[in-house]
């Protein structure tokens, strides 16, 4: 079967690299692709906002699966697009796809099924968010209604912060179509990643992660997509699982299938483990990036034949099995990143990182320039590791991290941070 992979990152490079080891697997190609992908895939240089223009290569390549990595196009409906041309594709539809898409859809799905979530309030005004922002304690969160590639929640820490929140929100800086912002309850705990995969029948367990969204060493300074991940992760306890998934993913999956649209394919829920217990902070309705580069690692079960079961409503056939080891990766990104940062630079040191035991390196933003790798991206490079413990996987991955080099690298050296800090009071 010829698959279509959407996507650039090092999440599509570790997709990428799982599907093709599925002897079913015909071609594969990628859009828009990056080195890394192109060992596994063909790239191609397609508009995924174009629907018709993806429904017209797959018909061409005779493409019957589409793997989508990113939110977008799932946000965009390119899923409810190709379902009508009888093409597969492994995501959301574009409703279900709003528990990323829309921080209000999801807040107003926790109020109605009484999940557990940061009391929040939405405002479409700028000066009567400013007014309830006057009458408030800090710190407070404000976030963008839409997609914002992580980028767009501000924890403001008092009313000047607040306020600055506010109008960056309203000057149209994440562009949300619905002019809409979130102020919310600003939560106190241990944050959490917990996967589960759906189809319109049944949904299954996958695993936790924990992610580190902060640009700063001990997660300080502003917010990224996702500096480094490790996985499982151990806060995420069975008992803490059995509650997320009573009183969280249970009653999300059930809105939707009242809403008359079940959540397909992967649902991640960002949680922070608070002193009440699980709570959401929000959706993703993919892979977080860079937890699949700790995810799919350490999935036994072969990728291909869970997607085609989940796309064909079967997935309670697959059972799915895990490497009981911990994989942690590194996020090396330009200096500079989240806000601005140089690229272009010449990357040396993958070939020699690659040859390490136990390790993986995933490319993200790199391109080719004749026969060299050079950054074209915020974050560039993924070094994942295994280890039996948090702390040996990430000296593994930073042994490997440290023989990759180029003008303006950035990573953080404490990815697990908290997860050692246990293992090491242990
Ligand atoms: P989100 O895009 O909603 O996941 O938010 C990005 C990050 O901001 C989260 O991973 C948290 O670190 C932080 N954050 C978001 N909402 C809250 C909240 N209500 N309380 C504390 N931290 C939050
Ligand atoms: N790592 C966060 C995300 O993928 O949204």
């Amino acid at each position: 079967m010829n698959i279509l992979l959407i996507g650039s990152g090092g999440r599509e490079h570790a997709i990428a690299k799982a599907l093709y080891e599925n002897p079913k697997v015909g071609k594969i190609y990628c859009t828009p692709c990056n080195p890394g992908i192109e060992r596994y895939a063909r790239p191609i240089e397609l508009n995924s906002s174009n629907h018709t223009e993806i429904l017209n290569f797959c018909n061409k390549q005779n493409i019957e699966l589409v793997v989508i990595g990113p939110e977008i196009p799932l946000v965009e409906g390119l899923a409810d697009f190709l379902d009508k041309f009888n093409i597969l594709v492994f995501g959301p539809k574009m409703l279900a796809a709003k528990l990323e898409g829309s921080k209000k859809f999801t807040k107003e799905i926790c109020e109605k099924y009484n999940i557990p979530t940061a009391a929040f309030k939405s405002f479409s005004d700028k000066d009567v968010a400013i007014d309830y922002l006057k009458e408030q304690s800090f710190p407070i969160v404000v976030k963008a209604n839409g997609l914002a590639a992580g980028k767009g929640v501000i924890i403001a820490e008092n009313l000047e912060e607040g306020i600055g929140a506010v109008e960056k929100n309203f000057s149209g800086a994440f562009n949300d179509a619905e002019n809409e912002i979130i102020i919310e309850e600003f939560m106190i705990g241990e944050e959490v990643s917990f996967f589960i995969i759906a189809d319109q029948n049944s949904f299954t367990e996958l695993t936790s992660a924990q992610d580190h969204k902060r640009i700063g060493l001990k997660d300080t300074g502003p917010n990224t997509g996702g500096m480094g991940a490790y996985s499982p992760a151990p806060i995420m306890t069975d008992e803490l699982k059995k509650e997320t998934i009573e009183r969280i993913i249970k009653p999300t999956l059930k809105a939707m299938k009242e809403l008359g649209c079940p959540f397909t394919g992967i649902l991640y829920a960002g949680l922070m483990i608070t002193e009440d217990g699980p709570k959401l902070i929000e959706y993703n309705v993919r892979f977080g990036d860079p937890e699949c580069q700790v995810i799919l690692p350490r999935l036994k079960t072969d990728l291909f034949d869970i997607i085609m079961n989940c796309c064909k409503n079967k997935l309670s056939d697959s059972v799915i099995e895990w490497d009981e080891r911990y994989a942690l990766t590194i996020v090396m990104a330009s200096f500079g990143y989240p806000e601005s940062y140089k690229i272009g630079y010449p990357i040396e040191g993958i070939n020699q990182a690659e040859k390490q035991p136990h390790t993986l390196v995933y490319q993200a933003g790199t391109k080719k320039d004749g026969n060299l790798i050079v950054t074209s991206g915020g974050r560039v490079l993924n070094i994942t590791a295994f280890g039996d413990t948090v702390k040996d996987a990430n000296l593994r991955a930073l042994s490997a991290t440290g023989l990759i080099k180029w003008n303006n690298s950035y990573y953080r050296n404490d990815i697990g941070w908290k997860a050692i800090e246990r293992e090491d009071n242990e």
